[in-house]
């Protein structure tokens, strides 16, 4: 990887960076559309790469159910089995460790998953998740991590982010072994809780660690805690990682959230959000959510947004028929799913316009202003 700070705002930790990866450039901050089953739900590769996204998501714990790793090996890799020539990132198959959790029993050697499908056994250790993101051939790759609810308390918490610190030593020496350190970038992912001193003790270990990342991400977030601890983990990390290491926020997609996050210096981050909130017929706009589901919408030929560039927006699809159709017709899902990642694409990219031109205190004035604004 080659990680470049382009900018730097004066006033808060906000930056741009360049990044290049095997399958080209990212700048940064962004946000990581997911796609979990390796397609973004309802949007063709060549339309997610058409609205301007250089950097997705897939996860690993998925891909090796189904795929599995024969067919992706056989394919060549997630890039050519899903037709996605851009950079491509994949989680280590740690947070399906809480999203699944009735079906996990964690031990040191690694996590033990039902398959959803048989019932059977499976063990996802650090070395074999590694070596399954090698076969999906991302461009970055996350150890993988024992990731608890951030609303998890006592003993387990500690317990947890010692265990990511062992595991990322296991990952890291499965990644080295492995020859694939040229073409793919290993992240540590910082856990802790919300514990401030066990988020020092990850730290500490993890950038003890750096010759060996390409980045760090924090987890362990947006869990459902109260934004002021929210916000404060994430100061206390970006503020003590590597200022050459990209910065990434696992989890977090409300555009408000994003905005402070990259206030306080992170680079990257990933949701379902915007693409599953469209699949309920919500639209994200500067102005705010807007439910299409309401009645009135159903007579407004006005687009989802005048100025939005998006394929949804510039034909000029009505309100009224997004209404009629978003929660019946596929089509009218997509294309909500097309206005939402342009906004989210907008909302950053209009981030580091900002921080690029020394106006970014303003742009986040502007923003949530509007965001939050009374609009009758
Ligand atoms: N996605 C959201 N949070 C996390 C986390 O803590 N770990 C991993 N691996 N993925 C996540
Ligand atoms: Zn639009």
């Amino acid at each position: 990887m080659q990680f470049e700070v382009i900018a730097t705002c004066n006033t808060t930790r906000a930056r741009v960076c360049r990044m290049k990866l095997t399958h080209g450039v990212t700048m940064l901050p962004t946000f990581m559309p997911v796609a979990t089953q390796a397609a973004i739900k309802g949007l063709t590769p060549e339309q997610v790469e058409s609205l301007g996204i250089t950097l997705i998501l897939n996860n690993t714990y998925h891909l090796n159910l189904r795929p599995g790793i024969k067919i992706l090996d056989e394919a060549g890799g997630a890039h050519n089995f899903q037709g996605w020539n851009r950079n491509l990132l994949t989680d280590s198959g740690g947070f399906q460790l809480v999203s699944l959790s009735k079906f996990t029993k964690i031990t040191e050697e690694g996590a033990l998953f039902s398959s959803p499908f048989t019932g059977e056994p499976t063990m996802l250790t650090p070395e074999e998740s590694i070596s399954i993101q090698h076969s999906i051939g991302a461009d970055i790759i996350m150890q993988l991590d024992d990731v608890v609810s951030s609303l998890t308390v006592g003993p387990r918490v500690a317990e947890a982010m010692e265990r990511s610190v062992r595991w990322l030593d296991r990952c890291i020496e499965q990644h080295e072994r492995s020859g694939q350190r040229d073409r793919q970038n290993l992240f540590a992912i910082v856990q802790g809780g919300l514990d401030a001193e066990l988020r020092d003790r990850c730290l500490q270990a993890m950038i003890a660690r750096k010759d060996h990342v390409a980045g760090y991400a924090i987890g362990g977030l947006s869990g459902g805690e109260e934004k002021d601890v929210f916000w404060r983990i994430i100061k206390q990390c970006a503020e003590q990682l590597p200022a050459d290491r990209p910065r990434y926020a696992m989890g977090v997609g409300f555009a408000e959230d994003l905005l402070v996050c990259v206030a306080l210096g992170v680079d990257m981050a990933d949701c379902v959000f915007p693409t599953r909130t469209a699949r309920f017929g919500v639209a994200l706009t500067f102005k705010g959510p807007l439910n299409l589901r309401l009645r009135k919408h159903a007579e407004s030929i006005e687009p989802i947004d005048e100025n939005c560039p998006c394929p949804t927006c510039s034909s000029r699809t009505s309100r009224a028929m997004l209404h009629h159709i978003v929660t019946i017709e596929t089509a009218g899902a997509h294309a909500v799913t097309q206005h939402n990642l342009v906004f989210q694409a907008q909302v950053i990219g209009r981030a580091r316009d900002a921080i690029m031109e020394g106006r970014f205190p303003d742009y986040l004035r502007t923003f949530f202003e509007n965001y939050f604004g009374d609009h009758g």
